[in-house]
């Protein structure tokens, strides 16, 4: 029986590490590739600050002012970073009628010097304007007031989008921020895209952020109206009903505990979906290295992978600026 010899199959090595013999058989045979195109870097201007300040526990991130902020997009511009997440405080908090001067000074500054060289994100939230820290207006008796607060999101919204920003990206999980800021939009013909945080939960990784932010509450936590981490459905839920209200792409938070969901998203809304590799994702990688744990730049290629692994179409990280020199 010539042409039939064949071994039998436990006789066959099956051994993985054939193809992993060299860095080229393992480049030829990487499944998930990117580039810094795909990465964007989170920004925080405060309106306060005179010398740029560093955040506790993220290595290469400072809030500043708005002339350091302008030097450091240049800085990273070169570094190969074209999409920026804008982070912005400024000195007035109000309970529920926000100045918004300084915020519009921000983006129409730094869309005058970098016009398209850079798209800009803008976090939409009320969190950093409001006294009590809160994403949220409430009434009296402390239930969120929905319709004030959806009224002031997109009164934020609008304000960026006629400052100049590039994309909206809503942040505060209100039932129908989604829907209320594209009628908004779309009523004076601004055709800006909404990535909404569609699938944001309530999470212990956002500490170092709120330093940053500014953004602490004041009293209770956001467990009202963020998601539980407990739930799947009700996750995938949150971003389908974003799509449905018009989002252009969406977004999941922390980019870690949510890495089961994003091909589930992607898959039911059609949409494409990114990753945010939050502060304290951040944070621990940096302060890890700072122990001499692990190598910094090696963990963040490592955790970058597999977000894209997971099918992640961009990854909002502390360490965009560094992606050129880890190699992407
Ligand atoms: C504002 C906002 C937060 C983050 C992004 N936008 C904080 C929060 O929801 O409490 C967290 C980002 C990070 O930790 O890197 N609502």
């Amino acid at each position: 029986m010539i042409g039939k010899m064949r071994l039998p199959m436990s006789k066959v090595s099956k051994k993985l590490h054939r193809l992993k013999s060299n860095k080229i058989f393992r480049d030829l045979c990487s499944e998930t590739d990117f580039t810094k195109a795909n990465f964007v870097q989170p920004l925080f201007v405060n309106e306060a600050l005179r010398n740029k300040e560093e955040i506790i526990g993220l290595k290469d991130n400072f809030v500043m002012s708005l002339e350091d902020t302008l030097r450091q997009i240049n800085e990273d511009i070169s570094n190969g970073v074209n999409n920026f997440l804008l982070f912005i405080s400024s000195k007035n908090k109000s309970l529920d009628s926000f100045n918004l001067s300084f915020h519009e000074k921000v983006i129409s500054s730094i869309k005058d010097e970098f016009k398209d060289n850079i798209n800009l994100w803008t976090d939409v939230c009320l969190c950093s304007l409001t006294d009590h820290g809160h994403c949220c207006l409430f009434d009296k008796d402390n239930s969120i007031n929905i319709d004030k607060t959806l009224d002031e999101i997109s009164k934020v919204a609008l304000t960026y989008a006629e400052a100049g920003a590039d994309i909206i990206a809503p942040s505060d999980m209100m039932d129908g921020r989604t829907l209320k800021i594209r009628k908004v939009l779309d009523a004076l013909n601004f055709s800006i895209p909404i990535i909404s945080y569609s699938t944001k939960f309530s999470s212990n990784f956002y500490g170092p952020f709120r330093n940053a932010a500014d953004s602490s509450p004041l009293f209770g936590d956001r467990k009202q109206y963020q998601l539980d981490y407990r739930n799947k459905s009700e996750a995938i839920r949150a971003s389908i009903r974003c799509a449905e209200e018009g989002a252009d792409m969406l977004m999941v938070k922390p980019a870690m505990t949510s890495i089961d969901l994003i091909k589930d998203i992607k898959e039911k809304t059609n949409l494409m979906v990114g990753a945010y590799q939050v502060s304290g994702e951040y944070a621990g990688i940096c302060l890890s290295e700072d122990k001499g744990l692990l190598n910094m730049e090696e963990a963040l290629e490592e955790t970058w992978h597999v977000m894209r692994r997971a099918e992640a179409q961009f990854i909002i990280t502390y360490g965009a600026r560094l992606a050129k020199k880890i190699g992407f």
